[in-house]
């Protein structure tokens, strides 16, 4: 079991022993490496000030994975086996800018400059991963990055003309120095009294958990990050998911989409929109790219939060979970999974190893509905999805779950049962938004007010109606920008 953290910065291995498993990778650049062009804005993933790219060794195949991720809220340990490039990087000695930074220069996009170096990163990432962006691409790219300046028409203009600038000289990017790095093994990391384990398969994990069951799970850190930045909690025991092989899977059976626990939200997203197309626009809409790329789904399952996004339409497609312990396997539906406010059917030792998402059932419909403030990178107000079968006409069958509206996300088993089996007419959804007052007494905070979550909650139904009968457009794209 190896005690170093080992990654590769501007080409060099950089080795580090007794790190603070907790110290951020802002941090470790700003105040140990005086990298100071990575900046700091909020501390907790919502501004994009303090983006950097990692690079990773695809698994699959020879190829070297970018991502754009929060340094912010990434924990240093976890940039062991990978590399980070950060806006210094970009530009190599006596080559002059990046073709990023240069069309930044041109199209005048950086004003007070706080945001640009965050601007920079990301759209080296675009740069690298599409050829040739749309408008929409371009605004999914940029949709976690803040221009307080709002200075945003010609942040556009130069992701626009970055590709009309010649090549860089060289990209910085060190594939070879990257396979070099040896870390096929597990990490353990003492600092005092405090530990960070990055175990590399699920039974080790296991037995981690079953020795140190008070230990913090560690997937993403999209959530977990802000309990160390902004509620300045310490963790003395830290078990990192993403080093385990088994938690990193994804495959599609004949009749489930099964995905590994420590599955990033934003490979997990593109599988289940590949059987479930609808849920383009929520995904969209779920945090911006870097969150996506580092946080996984099974983070968003196992914190619970009563506004999390993936729960509505994974709960009403069907989806169940499979556990994991010392002791064995156990599978729960999702909808038990929630036993209370941030309580869950999840007992000491054990983890969430996989989730099991049913393919889609003919002529079934299933879509979902997130209200927020901002279009980007915000929280819900209130999440609703469904589930609808029609038979000649009538309700077969339908499903309906919410988040905002309650402790823990839930099925709305009053409206379902008023529609089941009814004509799906205006008259029927009538009774139905009667009947979601019923399900739900929401409480009233920053977000919303109670009544205004149950108007949302009850339109949004009436909303999905619209869509199933032609009478809406469905894409929220189309409205939304
Ligand atoms: C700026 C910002 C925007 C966000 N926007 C959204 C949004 O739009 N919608 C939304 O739903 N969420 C949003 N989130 C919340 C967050 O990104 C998600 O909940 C994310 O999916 C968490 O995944 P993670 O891998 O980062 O989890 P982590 O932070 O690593 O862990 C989250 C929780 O899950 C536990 N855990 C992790 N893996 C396991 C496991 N295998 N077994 C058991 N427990 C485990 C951890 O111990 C912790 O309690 C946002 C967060 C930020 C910072
Ligand atoms: S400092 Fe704002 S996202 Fe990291
Ligand atoms: S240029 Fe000032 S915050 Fe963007």
């Amino acid at each position: 079991m190896g005690s170093t953290v080992k990654f590769v910065l501007d080409g060099e291995i950089i080795e580090l022993k007794d790190v603070d498993p907790t110290r951020t990778v802002l941090q470790f650049l700003r105040e140990d490496l005086r990298r100071t062009g990575t900046k700091e804005g909020c501390a907790e993933g919502d501004c994009g000030a303090c983006t950097v790219v990692i690079a990773e060794l695809n698994r699959d195949s020879d190829g070297v994975q970018l991502k754009a991720i929060n340094s912010c809220i990434q924990f240093l340990p976890t940039l062991h086996g990978k590399q980070l490039i950060t806006v210094e990087s970009l530009q190599r000695k006596n080559a002059g800018p990046h073709p990023v930074q240069q069309a930044m220069v041109d199209c005048h996009g950086s004003q007070c400059g706080f945001c640009t170096p965050g601007f920079v990163m990301s759209l080296f990432a675009l740069y690298k991963s599409n050829p040739r962006p749309s408008r929409t691409e371009i605004d999914d790219a940029l949709a976690g990055n803040l221009c307080r300046c709002t200075g945003y028409r010609p942040i556009i203009a130069a992701a626009n003309a970055m590709y009309e600038l010649p090549p860089a000289a060289s990209e910085p990017l060190h594939a070879a120095t990257l396979a070099q790095l040896e870390v096929s093994d597990s990490l353990h990391i003492e600092h005092g009294a405090r530990n960070f384990f990055a175990p590399t398969t699920r039974e080790e994990l296991a037995a981690l958990l079953a020795k140190y069951p008070r230990a913090t799970l560690l997937a993403g850190g999209t959530d977990v990050g802000l309990w160390v930045t902004k509620q300045h909690r310490v963790l003395d025991t830290v078990i990192y998911t993403a080093r385990v092989a088994g938690l990193q899977q994804i495959a599609v059976s004949r009749t489930h989409i099964e995905i590994g626990a420590a599955v990033s939200l934003a490979a997990a997203m593109e599988a289940i929109v590949a059987h479930y197309p609808a849920l383009d626009d929520l995904f969209r809409r779920f945090a911006s790219p870097p969150i996506r790329n580092a946080g996984t789904l099974g983070g968003n399952i196992a914190n619970g939060s009563p506004i999390g996004d993936s729960m509505p339409a994974l709960m009403v497609a069907g989806t169940t979970l499979t556990l994991m312990s010392a002791a064995g396997e156990r599978e729960i539906a999702l909808e038990d999974f929630y036993l209370d406010y941030q309580v869950k059917d999840l007992k000491a030792g054990e983890f969430l190893a996989q989730i099991r998402i049913p393919l889609p059932e003919k002529n079934v419909v299933l879509h979902s509905h997130k209200l927020s403030k901002r279009f980007d990178q915000d929280i819900s107000a209130v999440c609703s999805a469904y589930r609808l079968q029609l038979d000649a006409g009538r309700v077969a069958s339908f499903a309906m779950a919410c988040g905002g509206m309650a402790a823990t996300i839930r099925r709305a088993r009053h409206c379902e049962a008023a529609l089941n089996g009814q004509p799906w007419t205006a008259a029927s959804i009538d009774k139905a938004m009667l009947a979601l007052a019923e399900d739900f007494a929401p409480i009233s905070d920053m977000r919303s007010s109670a009544a205004y979550r149950l108007r949302a909650a009850q339109n949004m139904l009436r909303r999905f109606f619209l869509e199933t009968s032609g009478e809406l457009e469905s894409s929220v794209y189309r409205y939304g920008r």
